[in-house]
């Protein structure tokens, strides 16, 4: 975005105006405190802070959603694991209800996504979503009430943020953190404004895969209906250790989706 718009976007944030306004009223004059919080946005803006974080929101399958420091931006990488659980909904319409869980929810823009969508599809589900972090969960909270869904938000480590009477899902999804002490060169700058417990998660590995590794380790027949399976979003370059970790603990690999450069970056898993 060039440097015109993006004072033009900081404008008609703090006026609370649209900014076609700025254009027939190019000629006004700011009062002291507009010019210093329009100067201190452009101040956080200059420093690297992502818009999202700036504006407090961002637009994830073309919807809105509160974010703040608390949760990671969602990615429009995550469309193609929201897309496939879509998939496998459709897959089940016939099913009376359809129960599913996301794990790691962040922002809740997946889960709130997925639901908004059955909602237009007209198939019946239930929604849960869970995440370690509490302020993430007050962020996720807000989107909920915002998109006016019905999703039951639960804090915890992965699967101990859910009692049994919650089992069994037919479809769980997780983005988890997956960012590799390696791989921390290839994120962008901005990341550093992002929460580290949502790139790298609590035991922050070489691999990236420690969370992947405690999510795979305890799931369980339980956990899922018969035919149930969990879709795991990963980083480029961690399909094949993903695939022996699958194998390491007797789980059935399903399926590999690519992204659109042909990256692989979700994987199907069969419990
Ligand atoms: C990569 S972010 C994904 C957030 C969101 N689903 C999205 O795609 O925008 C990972 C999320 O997992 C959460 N998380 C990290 N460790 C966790 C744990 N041990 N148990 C549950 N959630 C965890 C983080 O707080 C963060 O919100």
């Amino acid at each position: 975005m060039s440097k015109k718009k993006i004072l033009a976007r900081i404008i008609s944030f703090i006026l609370k105006k649209p900014s076609h306004w700025l254009f027939v009223n190019e000629n006004r004059e700011f009062t002291k405190s507009q010019y210093e919080k329009i100067s201190g946005c452009l101040k956080l803006f200059q420093y690297g802070l992502p818009q999202a974080y700036i504006f407090g929101k961002t637009e994830f399958y073309s919807r809105e959603f509160i974010v703040s420091e608390d949760v990671l931006i969602p990615r429009c990488d995550s469309e193609l694991i929201v897309k496939e659980t879509l998939h496998e909904v459709q897959k089940r319409k016939n099913k009376k209800q359809i129960k599913i869980l996301e794990l790691g929810t962040g922002s809740g823009a997946l889960i709130i996504t997925v639901a908004k969508e059955c909602k237009n599809l007209g198939i019946s589900c239930v929604f849960t979503a869970t995440d370690i972090s509490k302020d993430a969960l007050a962020i996720a909270k807000k989107n909920v009430i915002l998109h006016d869904v019905s999703v039951d938000l639960h804090i915890g480590d992965w699967w101990d943020a859910l009692d049994v009477t919650r089992y069994p899902f037919d479809i769980v999804f997780s983005n988890p953190p997956y960012v590799g002490a390696a791989e921390r060169r290839f994120l962008s700058k901005n990341t550093r404004f992002e929460p580290k417990l949502a790139l790298y998660g609590q035991y922050q590995s070489k691999s990236g895969l420690a969370s992947i590794n405690e999510i795979l380790s305890k799931i369980d027949g339980k956990i899922c209906a018969s035919s149930g399976l969990i879709l795991i979003e990963h980083g480029f370059n961690q399909q094949r250790e993903i695939k022996s970790l699958i194998k390491e603990k007797h789980l059935n690999f399903l399926e590999q989706y690519y992204d659109l450069s042909g990256i692989p970056r979700v994987v199907k898993i069969g419990v």
